[in-house]
């Protein structure tokens, strides 16, 4: 079993090599890819160290079973293809592929068997696709909450940290908090003069003691693609392609962990207590009164609480989500995608 980490240079690359090494994934050779600026960079991997290689390399995927990536679409663009073509499996965690019908989107406590079995892999192209963190969060209560009442929309609200924007994001707002902190009374009576002491470049205003409702690019429309992937990954991971969905993503100055408000509407009448129990036991999800993102940092779960039923509407629940983004929302999914396909014999496996 040889797998790539494409991307082994970043934030959600540094997680994938810790967690492979942590869940004891079982592989024989480890190849490390990133861009040619980290070509020939050493990094450790079970107490042996391994050489950068570019992605550019002709022969970096010859042998390969498994890659996973995690470099950004464009890369994932170009190079899934060659390493799919080169006889792995791919699991990507860019956008990429995600909305093409022939790459699973998975989450795998939720949508699982969309990877296929042994001799009908739902994976045609040898690409899956690894769901967008927000998304991913809000899929484990919104699953088990259908399974019970029948779910037919909802509407998100989503408080997203730095860290969504990869090592970069989360550099730029620690660049910040000093500076800002040091102004003082100016962000108490001149917050506009506090926000220019700073710059900002990766995130759409300043970070640090504020909060930012837009991230990603907007469409004509107004929603950013990153509010669309909520509606249209939603719909595919559930399975409810006329699921209703209203998004609205926010950047607030959380290292790690996003969280996210629900309105979930349901066909079913819904009360606080009957979606507590068809939530509890979920795998991956706890219960939690008040979940903070920040409690959530480097946890593997995604935690719900806060659920009430709504004031006005029997058929409809608030309820708020957190997980760590750079884990369920990245790397650990990929990582149990791996474990997955080789469950099913679907990697490997020759
Ligand atoms: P590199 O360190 O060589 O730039 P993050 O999300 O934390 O910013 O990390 C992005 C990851 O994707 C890094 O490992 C980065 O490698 C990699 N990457 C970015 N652009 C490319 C590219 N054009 N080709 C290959 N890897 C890339």
């Amino acid at each position: 079993m040889r797998v790539a980490v494409v991307g082994a240079t970043g934030a959600v690359g540094r997680d994938l090599r810790r967690l492979l090494e942590l869940r004891g994934f079982p592989l024989d050779d480890l190849v490390l890819v990133a861009s040619q600026r980290s070509a020939g960079k050493v990094l450790p991997f079970a107490g042996r160290d391994h050489t950068v290689r570019a992605v550019t390399e002709p022969d970096v995927f010859d042998g390969v079973d498994l890659a996973l990536f995690s470099a950004g679409g464009a890369t994932s663009r170009e190079h899934a293809p060659r390493a799919a073509a080169a006889g792995a499996v791919v699991v990507d965690n860019s956008s990429a592929w995600r909305m093409d019908p022939d790459v699973p989107l998975v989450v795998t406590e939720v949508n699982g068997d969309a990877l296929g079995s042994s001799g009908a892999p739902g994976a045609r192209k040898g690409i899956v696709a690894n769901p967008n963190c927000t998304t991913m969060a809000a899929m484990l209560p919104l699953k088990a909450l259908h399974d019970a009442f029948g779910l037919v929309g909802f509407t998100a609200t989503s408080f997203q940290a730095a860290g969504g924007a990869g090592q970069k994001g989360m550099d730029e707002l620690a660049a910040q908090v000093g500076p800002l902190t040091d102004a003082g009374e100016l962000l108490r009576t001149d917050g506009a003069a506090a926000a220019k002491l700073v710059d900002h470049a990766v995130h759409e205003a300043t970070l640090a003691y504020n909060v930012v409702p837009l991230l990603g690019t907007e469409g004509d429309d107004g929603y950013t693609d990153e509010e669309r992937k909520l509606v249209f990954e939603s719909r595919k991971i559930l399975g409810l392609p006329a699921l209703v969905v209203s998004p609205t993503c926010v950047r607030v100055p959380v290292m790690v962990g996003h969280a996210i408000a629900l309105r979930a509407v349901f066909e079913d009448r819904v009360t606080a207590a009957n979606a507590v129990v068809s939530m509890e036991g979920f795998p991956g999800l706890v219960l939690e009164h008040v979940p903070t993102p920040l409690e959530f940092a480097g946890r593997d779960e995604v935690a719900v609480g806060r659920v009430r039923a709504d004031l006005f509407d029997d058929h409809v629940l608030n309820l708020f989500v957190v997980g760590d983004n750079l884990l369920k929302g990245a790397a650990l999914n990929t990582v149990q995608i791996g474990e997955e396909l080789l469950r099913r014999r679907l990697v490997g496996a020759s």
